[in-house]
């Protein structure tokens, strides 16, 4: 089964509207002619509606940062998948590890979150990762299991292949400390095997996942070489056009 891999840059709370778009302009001209690969970018909220509309002919998706699940509440502070779509953004990054340790965002409104992209037709990327402590407590297929079981619950079988699951060890994000690629690879087995017993393993077979945390133009051709590696959730090499241009033609 063939999964196209997909190459996203989480841009969190950096850039300008105007440096967006600039950024966005120049990752639209490093998809040029690309066809074996999908691109995503995930800019601010504010750069968004401008991002979408400087990448609107070329094949790079757009991606908010976070979703809620309703079309329209009083919900202070959150953007809803209806104004997504909207806006000409069909993409998601949900459960980060900045909202789950920073903010507080637990499994179960992480789930409403990914239930109500996909009621919108928004593509969910679930992310699930561990931190240091639980990697040294032996703890770290515990943790990846509850994640994902309470992030997909609900989710059907006719739904599930327009999930993407992202796999970011919370000690590699923003550290330089990658997983080693045999490190990664053990996890994202682990992960559709899981996928496996959940779903089917034909369905498991064409879920892409992909591995965040320090990825970067001089480890990206060794992540993406593992068999279960289909793609990979940028942060900071996403910032700069040279380097995200390079991790975009991994080889
Ligand atoms: P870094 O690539 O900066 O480690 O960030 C990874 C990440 O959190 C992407 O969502």
């Amino acid at each position: 089964m063939a999964r196209k891999p997909l190459i996203a840059g989480n841009w969190k709370m950096y850039l300008t509207v105007a440096d967006a778009v600039e950024l966005a302009t120049a990752v639209a001209a490093s998809c040029k002619g690309l066809t074996d690969r999908e691109v995503m970018i995930a800019p601010s909220f504010l750069a968004i509606v401008s991002v979408a509309e400087a990448v609107a002919d070329s094949p790079v998706r757009v991606a908010a940062q976070n979703g809620a699940w309703k079309k329209e509440a009083a919900l202070t502070g959150e953007i809803s998948p209806f104004m997504l779509i909207d806006a000409g953004v069909n993409m998601v990054i949900l459960g980060h590890s900045e909202r789950r340790h920073i903010f507080g965002e637990g499994n179960d409104i992480i789930n409403q979150r990914v239930l109500g992209a996909l009621e919108y037709k928004v593509t969910p990327i679930l992310c699930v990762g561990e931190t240091l402590d639980q990697r040294e407590q032996n703890n770290t297929f515990t943790v990846i299991e509850e994640q994902l079981t309470e992030g997909l619950k609900g989710v059907g079988a006719e739904q599930i292949t327009e999930v993407v699951i992202a796999y970011e060890p919370v000690w590699a994000i923003g550290t330089g400390k990658t997983a080693s690629k045999e490190q990664a690879q053990e996890v994202h087995a682990y992960i559709r095997s899981l996928l496996v017993t959940l779903y089917e393993k034909t369905l498991a077979d064409e879920i892409r996942i992909l591995y965040g945390g320090s990825v970067k133009p001089e480890n990206v051709d060794s992540l993406m070489a593992q068999p279960d590696i289909d793609g990979a959730l940028v942060g900071g090499a996403a910032l700069k056009a040279e380097s995200f241009d390079r991790i975009i033609h991994f080889k």
